[in-house]
C-alpha cells in the first residue's frame, strides 16, 4: 500500500457526539511520529466499553471520537524513534490499552495498575501536546488515540506501547483481536489477579466475553468447580459446554447469596463480576466464603454505588479488588493465551462472529440480544 506524505486518507467508524451511532466516513490521519506506528487494520473486536463509552457513560476526553480497542492488523509505517528497534513493517500485531511503561507497577509487569492509565487510554489525544492523529473533511480533530489506536479505522496510528507483537495463519489472525482486552481482561484476572487453586471455588457473575474468558481461564489452570452466573439460558449452556460446573441463572433466584451458600456450604472463594449490576456485587460479596475474594471487573453506571458492611469485611477477612486490564502486561500474557488457545485449552473461537464494518449496529444488536459474545468485525470490504 503506497501513501502520499503527511496526510494520510481513510476510513473510521466516528462516533459525533456521546450517544451518537458509529458512522463509517472519511477521515485523514497525521504522519506517524516517534513511538508510534501506522497499522492496516484486517480486525477490531467490539468491547462492551466501546458501547459504554459511545453511549457517554464512561469518559473520554470529549467527542467526534473514533473508538475501538481491540485491533489486530499489519504495520505499514515505523515513527522515526522506537523504543522497540524489533518492530518491522509488515509485522503482524495486536493491540492492548497503553500504558507509561516507567512508572514502578509497569517495571514490575503490573502495567494493568500503571497510574496513568486513565489518562492515557481514555483522554484520546497524544498526552504530550493534546493532539490528535485523526481530523474531519472539514478539519475538525477527531479524539484518536482511544486505548493508544483508535482501532475502528481502516488504517490508525497506533501508540507502540499498545502493540503486542504475534504471528498468525489467517484463520487464527480472524479470531484473536480480542485477546487486547476482553479475552485477556477476563483471563488474566483469574491468571495473573486471583491464582485459584485446584481446589478454590470460584463464580463468575456474567458470561459475556469476560466471564467466559475468566470460567475458560479457570478450566485452563485445573479449577475444578466453577459457578457460572447469567440471565441468558444460552449463555449458561454455554458455560456449560466450555467447563462450568455450576450454571444459576439470576433471574430466576431470589437471593445470589443464599443460592450460592447452597451450593458452597463455606461459601464461595472467589468472584469475579463482570456484570457492573450493584445489587448483584452485593449479594454476590455477602455470598463469599471467610477469607474470600471479590473482583470487581465490570463497568458500573456512574449514578450506582455498592454499599459494603465494613464490619463484616473485617470479621470475615473478605477483599474487594478493583481491576483494570487484568493489573497485567498483555506483552507478557497474550503469547501464553494464544499458546493456550492453539493446544485447545483456551478456545476462543467458539465466542466470536465476524462481521464485516458495515454491519455494526447488527453486530451490537446481536450482542445486546445475546445472539452473540464477541462480534469482532472485518475492515477487508472497507
Ligand atoms: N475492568 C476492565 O479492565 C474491563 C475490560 C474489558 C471489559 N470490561 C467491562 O466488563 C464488562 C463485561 O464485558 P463483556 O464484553 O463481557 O460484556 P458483555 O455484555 O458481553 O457481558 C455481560 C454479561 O452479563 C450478563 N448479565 C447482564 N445482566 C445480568 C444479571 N442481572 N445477572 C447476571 N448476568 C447478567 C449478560 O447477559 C452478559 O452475558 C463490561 O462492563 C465491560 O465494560 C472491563
Ligand atoms: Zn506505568
Ligand atoms: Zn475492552
Amino acid at each position: 500500500m503506497a501513501f502520499p506524505d503527511r496526510q494520510i486518507p481513510t476510513k473510521a467508524l466516528v462516533v459525533e457526539k456521546a450517544g451518537s451511532p458509529f458512522v463509517l466516513q472519511d477521515i485523514t490521519l497525521d504522519e506517524v511520529r516517534d513511538g508510534e506506528v501506522l497499522v492496516e487494520m484486517k480486525y477490531t473486536g467490539l468491547c462492551h466499553t466501546d458501547i459504554v463509552v459511545q453511549q457517554g457513560l464512561m469518559p473520554v476526553g470529549g467527542f467526534p471520537a473514533i473508538l475501538g480497542h481491540e485491533g489486530a492488523g499489519i504495520i505499514r509505517r515505523l515513527g522515526g524513534s522506537m523504543k522497540d528497534s524489533s518492530l518491522k513493517v509488515g509485522d503482524q500485531i495486536l493491540l492492548s490499552f497503553s500504558s507509561c511503561t516507567t512508572c514502578s507497577f509497569c517495571s514490575q509487569g503490573r502495567n494493568g495498575s500503571c497510574p496513568h492509565i486513565t489518562a492515557i487510554n481514555f483522554t484520546g489525544t497524544r498526552l504530550s501536546d493534546g493532539s490528535n492523529p485523526a481530523s474531519l473533511a472539514d478539519g475538525t480533530p477527531v479524539r484518536s488515540k482511544f486505548f493508544g489506536q483508535s482501532s475502528f479505522s481502516k488504517l490508525a496510528v497506533v501508540s507502540e506501547t499498545s502493540v503486542v507483537k504475534c504471528a498468525f495463519s489467517s484463520e487464527e489472525f480472524a479470531i484473536m483481536a480480542p485477546m487486547g482486552c476482553g479475552y485477556f481482561t477476563g483471563a488474566g484476572t483469574i491468571m495473573r489477579v486471583l491464582k485459584p487453586s485446584k481446589k478454590t471455588t470460584v463464580a463468575i457473575l456474567g458470561m459475556g466475553a469476560v466471564g467466559l474468558s475468566a470460567l475458560m481461564a479457570a478450566k485452563a489452570i485445573g479449577v475444578e468447580r466453577v459457578i457460572a452466573v447469567d440471565i441468558v439460558d444460552a449463555k449458561l449452556e454455554l458455560a456449560v459446554s466450555l467447563g462450568a460446573t455450576d450454571a444459576l441463572n439470576s433471574g430466576r433466584i431470589t437471593s445470589l447469596a443464599e443460592t450460592l451458600k447452597g451450593l458452597v456450604s463455606d461459601g464461595v472463594d472467589q468472584i469475579v463480576d463482570t456484570t457492573g449490576i450493584c445489587s448483584l456485587i452485593e449479594e454476590g460479596i455477602r455470598g463469599l466464603g471467610h477469607g474470600g475474594v471479590f473482583a470487581l471487573v465490570g463497568v458500573a453506571r456512574p449514578s450506582q454505588k455498592v454499599s459494603v458492611d465494613p464490619l463484616d469485611m473485617l470479621l470475615s477477612c473478605k477483599r474487594l479488588i478493583g481491576v483494570i486490564e487484568a493489573l497485567s502486561d498483555p506483552v507478557e500474557l497474550i503469547p501464553e493465551l494464544v499458546k493456550l488457545q492453539r493446544e485447545g485449552l483456551f478456545p476462543v473461537e467458539k465466542l466470536s462472529r465476524a462481521y464485516p464494518v458495515a454491519d455494526i449496529d447488527k453486530a451490537i444488536a446481536d450482542l445486546k440480544a445475546g445472539r452473540v459474545v464477541k462480534p469482532i468485525l472485518s475492515w477487508e470490504s472497507v
